[in-house]
C-alpha cells in the first residue's frame, strides 16, 4: 500500500487526473473501474478540464462503474448512471458501448450480477480502479462482513450507508435499500487500484483501513493484500494515521 498525502482535495484530485492521464496516453485503449459520490468530483472534473483542453482522449476506453442502487432506472436522478452522465460522460469522447453500469432495473438481477463479470473478463480485466471508501469502511457497495472472495453481486445497505447517501435523495425512506456491487474479489483482480479519502469525516476509518488489522468488518482493509494500491489522502483524512509524518516524507510518484 502506497499512502500518498495532500494539503487539500483540490491537489490530491489533480494528482488522481494525473494517473488517469497516464494511464491513458500509456494505454488508450485502458479499462477503468468508476465510483461515484462526492470524492471523485473534483478529479472528473479536472478531466473533463482535460479532455476539452484537446489533452485527453476517452475514445478508446471502456469503463465500469463500481455500483448502482436497486429499483433506480438509468434516468432517474439520484441513480449513479444519471451521476456519470451528469458528472463526466456527457463532457467526454468516450463511446457509449464502452460504458458499463450495472442495470438496477433488470429482471433478473441474479443474472444481470453474472454477465457484470463476464463483460469485465471479456474486456480483458480492468486496468486501473478507483475506490472511495464508506464511513463504514465500505468499497463499492460491499458492507461490513462481506466476504473478501466476493463477486459482483446483491447487497443490502447498511443504515449508516444510507444515512450518509440520503443527503442525494429527498428523504431517508427514498434511499433505496438494495444495490449491484462489484464484489471484494472484483476489485482485488483490478491490476491497479487509487482509492480517494478526503475530510475529517474520513479520518477513522482510513486510518482502521491502513493501519488496522484486515478484517471482515472493514473491508476496505482487504487493500493491504493488493500489490499495487494507492491511498490518496487530504490532510484531514490523513489526521488519524500514526505513521502520517513517514508517509508525507515519501516521493509522490505517478504509478508507471
Ligand atoms: C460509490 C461507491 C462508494 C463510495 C463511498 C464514499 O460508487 O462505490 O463506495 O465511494 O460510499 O462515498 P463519498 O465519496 O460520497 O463519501
Amino acid at each position: 500500500m502506497e499512502v500518498t498525502i495532500w494539503p487539500d482535495s483540490d491537489s490530491a484530485s489533480v494528482f488522481a487526473a494525473d494517473i488517469v492521464d497516464k494511464q491513458i496516453t500509456k494505454k488508450p485503449d485502458s479499462v477503468l473501474g468508476v465510483p461515484t459520490g462526492g470524492t471523485p468530483l473534483k478529479m472528473y472534473a479536472e478531466l473533463v478540464k482535460r479532455h476539452s483542453e484537446g489533452n485527453l482522449d476517452f475514445r478508446r476506453v471502456s469503463t465500469f462503474n463500481l455500483d448502482e442502487y436497486v429499483g433506480l432506472d438509468p434516468t432517474h436522478p439520484s441513480s449513479y448512471a444519471a451521476y456519470m452522465r451528469q458528472n463526466f460522460l456527457q463532457y467526454i469522447n468516450i463511446q457509449f458501448s464502452n460504458v458499463h453500469i450495472p442495470n438496477g432495473t433488470a429482471t433478473d438481477l441474479i443474472s444481470c450480477c453474472n454477465d457484470y463479470e463476464k463483460l469485465i473478463k471479456n474486456a480483458g480485466g480492468i486496468d486501473l480502479l478507483f475506490l472511495g471508501i464508506g464511513t463504514d469502511g465500505h468499497i463499492g457497495f460491499n458492507e461490513p462482513t462481506s466476504s473478501f472472495r466476493s463477486k459482483t453481486r446483491l447487497k443490502m445497505l447498511t443504515d449508516q450507508t444510507r444515512k450518509d447517501n440520503s443527503k442525494y435523495f429527498k428523504s431517508m425512506a427514498d434511499v433505496p435499500e438494495y444495490v449491484i456491487t462489484m464484489g471484494i474479489a472484483t476489485i482485488m483482480e483490478a491490476r491497479r487500484i487509487v482509492l480517494l479519502a478526503f475530510g475529517k469525516k474520513k479520518a477513522d476509518i482510513v486510518a482502521a483501513m491502513i493501519e488496522g488489522p484486515l478484517a471482515s468488518m472493514v473491508p476496505a482493509s482487504i487493500l493491504q493484500m493488493h500489490e499495487k494500491t494507492m491511498i490518496i489522502l487530504d490532510d484531514e483524512a490523513a489526521s488519524k494515521l500514526t505513521q502520517r509524518k513517514y508517509y508525507s516524507k515519501l516521493d509522490k510518484v505517478i504509478p508507471d
